[in-house]
């Protein structure tokens, strides 16, 4: 698994959801407003596990790819288009299924999420393709897919954050969890080579005498 292939997956998801409302019957406001909630469960939720478990690792092992001018822009400016995704997202919801208003609201939420993904793709995903091992790839797609697949059909608070603040604190976190597990990990299995192994004691002892 990669978290950069199951990020680009649920782009995909999300552009065909899209793609569906433009060609959907215009008279069957039931199912219009049915897939538009299915389309902004996936928005919301993908945003959150993101900024949950993909943008802490970027901040730390990013270097800042294709035009970004680095990586704090990068996820700065990731985070802003978030906000304004949920900002547009809460338009359509306030506005009546298959009215003209929420035509309009679903475009402009379609819009800010196409020139989000672009630049996502483009910088983020590139930066962090380039900076990342396969292994911890792997595991941030097994903890974002555990998320969704946990929260699923849930109505994602949708609360803004505050860019600068959250690069900040995302900075200011040591290690980051796979560091620490694997640090664990490495400290376990020392103690247990050593605990089975009294060889190195004998032959310093041996050879102290
Ligand atoms: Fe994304
Ligand atoms: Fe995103």
């Amino acid at each position: 698994m990669d978290i950069c292939e199951i990020i680009l997956d649920q782009h995909h998801q999300q552009r065909r959801l899209f793609a569906v409302l433009e060609e959907y019957p215009r008279d069957d406001v039931e199912g219009l407003d049915a897939i538009w909630r299915q389309l902004e469960s996936l928005l919301e939720l993908h945003a959150e596990a993101e900024e949950l478990y993909y943008y802490p690792e970027l901040v730390k092992l990013g270097t800042g790819a294709a035009d970004a001018e680095s990586t704090d822009e990068e996820v700065q400016d990731a985070l802003k288009d978030h906000n304004e995704l949920r900002d547009a997202i809460a338009s359509v919801r306030k506005a009546k299924a298959g009215s003209d208003e929420w035509f309009t609201a679903v475009v402009n939420a379609n819009t800010k999420n196409s020139d989000h993904m672009a630049e996502e793709e483009r910088q983020d995903l590139a930066d962090f393709r380039q900076q990342a091992s396969l292994e911890l790839r792997h595991e941030i797609a097994v903890r974002f897919l555990k998320h969704v697949a946990q929260h699923q059909g849930e109505r994602v608070s949708g609360k803004n954050k505050d860019p600068k603040g959250y690069l900040a604190d995302k900075q200011q976190e040591g290690t980051t969890e796979t560091e620490r597990a694997a640090a664990e990990k490495r400290s376990q299995e020392t103690a247990e080579r050593v605990s089975s192994d009294p060889e190195p004691s004998v032959k310093a002892t041996e050879s102290a005498s």
